[in-house]
């Protein structure tokens, strides 16, 4: 049995210790807000907060989370990042969302007033095959403008 913290609630999973944090969220816990693109820590579509910083769950063994706070896109409850991407419009087919709100969710709370060049460069770990960049870029401007509340 591993233990795991996850949006605050503690959980028992039955799971081998290399088994990617991905699945167990995914399988064991029904949380399928983080997806899984590529597998191999190339497109971000898995990204997950761990002690508050962006993370590749699907190249994250479940081992290593012991006693680390785990936040996925069901733990955030509408944040300032959410309703920007609503706002400005900022999905196609939806797939690469989460991930995109989670990594800009991490940035705004380190950095909550980051220049241009901060915002892509921090966003630079997370792709999107619909093309949406310009728009998901916009959002996280409009989040910093809304301001993330603690
Ligand atoms: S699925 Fe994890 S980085 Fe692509
Ligand atoms: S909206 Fe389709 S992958 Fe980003």
């Amino acid at each position: 049995m591993i233990r795991l913290m996850v949006n605050g609630q503690q959980h028992e999973v039955d799971a081998e210790a290399d088994t990617p944090l991905l699945y167990v969220l995914r399988d064991d816990l029904g949380l399928n807000g983080a997806k899984f693109g590529c597998g191999l820590g190339q497109c971000g579509a898995c990204t997950v907060l761990v002690d508050g910083l962006p993370v590749f769950s699907c190249l994250t063994p479940v081992a290593v989370l012991a006693g680390r706070r785990v936040r996925t896109i069901e733990g955030l409850g509408g944040n300032a990042v959410q309703r920007a991407f609503e706002q400005e419009q900022a999905a196609q087919c939806g797939y690469c969302i989460a991930g995109m709100v989670m990594r800009a969710t991490a940035l705004l709370e380190h950095n909550p007033h980051p220049h241009e060049d901060e915002i892509r460069a921090y966003m630079s770990g997370n792709l999107c095959r619909c093309g949406t960049h310009m728009r998901i870029l916009e959002a996280v401007r409009n989040a910093a403008r809304q301001g993330l509340k603690p």
